[in-house]
């Protein structure tokens, strides 16, 4: 499919997301955070899909892409990190996104501590994966094909 048409998936990590190389291997598999975005990058290929990519560590930022993203893409993941379970900023954000989104968790939050069992995200996500490490990346991208009609 030709690229830029109706199967752009936006690629969007938040905060410390691009330190995962130095976090916890028990929980985020000890890949660096430019392996993760090869990784889905390649999933993406093998789909047929158009994948791009954003990160950040600030709120405003990450927000304001979310702005734009009607114009950027015609889906979306979102990866939020630690914002995923208070940034009602983001959840708000999310609401008018305009395009379908599934929200991604490299760990899986729901066996960690107790305040990471909660997301304000979902509500606004057509899907939640976690504990998958990087092929919750290809689930994601399958359902968002789905999604598109694709
Ligand atoms: C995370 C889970 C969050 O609880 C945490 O704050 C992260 C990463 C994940 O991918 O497992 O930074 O979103």
């Amino acid at each position: 499919m030709p690229i830029g048409h109706n199967n752009r998936i936006h690629v969007m990590h938040g905060v410390n997301l691009d330190q995962i190389g130095r976090r916890d291997p028990a929980h985020y598999g000890g890949m660096s955070f430019l392996q993760l975005e090869q990784a889905v990058d390649a999933f993406a290929v093998g789909l047929d899909v158009d994948a791009r990519f954003f990160q950040t560590n600030h709120e405003g930022e990450f927000v304001e892409e979310l702005h734009r993203l009607v114009n950027l893409a015609d889906a979306a993941i979102v990866n939020a990190g630690a914002w995923s379970h208070y940034s009602r900023a983001i959840g708000d954000a999310l609401q008018f996104a305009g395009v379908p989104v599934v929200e991604v968790h490299l760990s899986d939050v729901m066996a960690r501590e107790p305040w990471r069992h909660v997301s304000v995200l979902s509500d606004a996500c057509v899907a939640t994966i976690a504990g998958k490490g990087v092929d919750g990346y290809r689930d994601a991208l399958e359902i968002l094909k789905r999604e598109l009609g694709l």
